[in-house]
């Protein structure tokens, strides 16, 4: 089989990864996708390094068994955890959406003052502000977790009044530290930009690691010959480990498009 046919991976805790599935869609057409979202044990990020590194092993074996030419770690708390250990261990190249992220935001900022949001784990992990600081040593960086934003998308409270307070509450430190730019660092944040934007005002910079991380995997395609190039339309499957209709639900609302075929498997077998 032409390697170019064989299609992308995508691996995230959940749901949250469509996000990152949706940019590739939309600025790489032609490619195959296989996702993979652990519906039955999110969230990741509220759990120990070992686990998610123990599950993420699964589920980019479970991604590799359906011959895929690369693998995007969609999943901000797996690419913060052990994104570097999977790159080594697995025979095809491994994006993940910290760098790409942490790209845009060093080339986003004015005053050098970068606030970054995500799980517990992908915060207290520094992940994020390793990757910024090589790209500029002085910045200024406040981290915040932002815990409660992945269960408000899981719930399709993205505007709403509690949406608007969880947000204020969390937020409201890093505006008084004076931040241009925030990086949305977890995958389920893009959904939340509108009421986001509200509390952040329109002058700082919201960097979405999601179209960040679609431009990468689009450059190492290119870069290493593996872009499809037949005219035949693109196909897209789905695997979860658990609960398909509200993965369905919630998705297609998302995608603006059927989420289909759509099949369970266990990635501990
Ligand atoms: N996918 C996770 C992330 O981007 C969010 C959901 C979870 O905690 O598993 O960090």
């Amino acid at each position: 089989m032409d390697v170019r046919e064989k299609p992308i991976g995508i691996f995230d805790s959940g749901i949250g990864g469509l996000t990152v599935a949706k940019e590739i869609m939309e600025l790489l057409p032609k490619e195959n996708l296989v996702y993979f979202g652990d519906t039955a044990r999110v969230p990741y990020g509220s759990k120990s390094k070992e686990t998610i590194t123990r599950f993420a092993y699964q589920g980019v074996d479970f991604l590799m068994k359906q011959d895929v030419k690369m693998i995007v770690i969609a999943c901000n708390t797996v690419s913060a955890t052990c994104l570097e250990e999977l790159r080594q261990k697995l025979p095809v190249p491994v994006v993940g959406v910290i760098v790409p992220g942490a790209r845009a935001a060093a080339k986003a900022t004015r005053k050098g003052v970068i606030g970054i949001i995500g799980t517990e784990r992908t915060v207290s992990s520094m992940a994020y502000e390793k990757a910024v600081r090589e790209l500029n040593g002085s910045a200024k960086i406040i981290s915040k977790a932002c815990p409660l934003f992945v269960p408000l998308v899981e719930e399709g409270w993205l505007d709403n009044e509690v949406a608007y307070f969880t947000a204020r509450t969390y937020l409201e430190p890093l505006k008084k530290e004076g931040i241009d730019t925030l990086v949305l660092g977890c995958t389920h944040y893009p959904l939340l930009k509108p009421t986001i934007k509200k509390v952040m005002g329109e002058e700082v910079v919201l960097v979405d690691s999601a179209l960040e991380t679609a431009k990468e995997v689009a450059g190492i395609l290119r870069e290493k010959s593996l872009a499809r190039e037949s005219g035949k339309p693109a196909t897209y499957r789905f695997f979860v480990s658990d609960n398909p209709e509200k993965f369905v639900k919630v998705g297609e609302r998302f995608l603006q498009r059927p989420i289909d075929p759509i099949d369970v498997v266990d990635p501990e077998i």
